[in-house]
Parts: C-alpha cells; sequence; structure tokens
C-alpha cells in the first residue's frame, strides 16, 4: 500500500510571520489527519521557523530547491542539501518546471540534486512534466521519460526509496486548467511503467507519483480516486490553511 502524500508549494510566497501562522493553522486543522503524509514547502528564510514550529506534528517540511554540491565552499547565493537538513525540513523539491523554465534546471542538476538530497539524508520530491506545445504535438511521454531517466540515472533501489514523483503538466500549473483524472490516470502509469523499467516492478508498485497543476478542493477527490494517483503537489491552493486543510482531507 502507498501511503498518499498531500504537499503545498508555497513557491515565492509569505514572509517569516505569515509561513509560521499559516503553518501554525493548517497543523491545528490536520492533526487527526492519518491517512496521509501532509509536507508543506516554504521559502528558504521561513524553513526553519517553520519546522521548529511543527515540530512533533504530522506535518513535515520540505525545502524548495537546494545546491547541487554536496560539500560547502565558494558558490554564493546557493544552499546546501545538510543546511536544509539542519534548519528541521526533511525533503527537498527538485527539478520543478518553474526552476526548469527560469533557472536553468536541466536533467543533470536535477540528478546532482537528489544525490545532494539523498547523501544528506533528505527525501526528494522530484517533478517532471510537460509543457502544452510538447503535449499538444503528441511529445508529452517522451518529454516524461526523457525527464525520468536523466533526473533518476544511477539511482540504486534503496536510493529509490527516498524519492517521492511529481507529475506537473506546465499547462496545468497556476493556470486554473487541470489535467482530468484521466489524462493524470494515464501519465501516472506511464511513470510508473518507466520506473519498473528503470528499476524494477516492485520499486514502481511502492514509488508514490503525486499530480500537481490547479488542484482545488473541488477536484481532489476524483484525483485520488485513480489507481496510480498517490497524492498532490498543491500550489495556489496550499497558501491558504483552511483551504489545504480541506484538500489534505479529501476523503
Ligand atoms: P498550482 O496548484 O498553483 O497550479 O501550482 C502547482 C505547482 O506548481 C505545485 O508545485
Amino acid at each position: 500500500m502507498r501511503k498518499p502524500v498531500i504537499a503545498g508549494n508555497w513557491k515565492m510566497h509569505k514572509f517569516v510571520g505569515d509561513s509560521v501562522d499559516t503553518a501554525v493553522d493548517l497543523k491545528r486543522s490536520v492533526s487527526g489527519a492519518t491517512h496521509c503524509e501532509i509536507i508543506v514547502a516554504p521559502v528558504f528564510t521561513a524553513l526553519k521557523s517553520v519546522a521548529d514550529r511543527l515540530e512533533g506534528s504530522n506535518v513535515s517540511v520540505s525545502a524548495q530547491d537546494c545546491s547541487t554540491e554536496v560539500d560547502h565552499g565558494a558558490r554564493t547565493g546557493e544552499i546546501c542539501a545538510d543546511m536544509i537538513a539542519d534548519s528541521g525540513a526533511k525533503y527537498v523539491i527538485v527539478g520543478h518546471s518553474e526552476r526548469r523554465q527560469f533557472n536553468g534546471e536541466t536533467d543533470q542538476s536535477v540528478n546532482a540534486k537528489i544525490r545532494a538530497v539523498l547523501q544528506h539524508g533528505l527525501r526528494a520530491i522530484v517533478c517532471v512534466g510537460e509543457d502544452l506545445r510538447q503535449r499538444e504535438s503528441g511529445d508529452a511521454e517522451r518529454v516524461v521519460a526523457e525527464q525520468l531517466a536523466g533526473g533518476l540515472a544511477g539511482l540504486t533501489l534503496a536510493d529509490m526509496e527516498r524519492i517521492i514523483i511529481a507529475y506537473e503538466p506546465v499547462w496545468a500549473i497556476g493556470t486554473g486548467k487541470t489535467a482530468t483524472p484521466e489524462q493524470a490516470q494515464e501519465m501516472h502509469a506511464f511513470i510508473r511503467r518507466r520506473i519498473a523499467g528503470s528499476h524494477s516492478r516492485e520499486c514502481a508498485d511502492s514509488t508514490r507519483i503525486l499530480y500537481g497543476g490547479s488542484v482545488k478542493p473541488g477536484n481532489i477527490s476524483d484525483l485520488m480516486d485513480r489507481e496510480d494517483i498517490d497524492g498532490a503537489l498543491v500550489g495556489g491552493a496550499s497558501l491558504d490553511a483552511e483551504s489545504f486543510a480541506s484538500i489534505v482531507n479529501y476523503k
């Protein structure tokens, strides 16, 4: 059985005070939830404050990115994965499409970041997904297969136990245009088959694959009904504690 994961990516939103307030409200609203893992990803400056306030609760903290470097050194502006662990966070989102689009993230840097994350004892939420042009030209599966092959290259079965995949079609992010549950299910099943091929059937069966792209309280349960959808990576609707809590409580 794959335990569902509902993760909120706060992107570049919220000062420290608002991040902590939202986290505290969320903690209160989801304190009884045991059916899924719950994760929030604040900006770097709020990581430690949020992690401190959520300590001992059922809500974990994730960073939104990290350096490709495993060791500390002269990399101005970068944050090493062990500094993220030091803040109390347990996860790092790697390869989000916004970083691929605006920050030159490649499958090679995604792979290096995953290795840094795992080496420092954290878990990675690895994002893949095609853009509109790629979907319309029938290239979606090829693009996702390439991102998986590059991003997960050389990872062992033990490494894969600490990886969550997030399928986020770029055309559905922040657009209000959710992939239909059928479209999402189809790609999730494809991703699972690729992992079975690159790793093993057992690994594929135990890997959680989240859907991301305009997930809201009103569409989460239809998505969660699908066999290969194991949770959600939520952007806009995770910024408000009440709305995110109702996504967590989708059942
Ligand atoms: P939205 O839920 O705002 O579409 O964002 C999805 C996303 O990018 C989560 O990482």
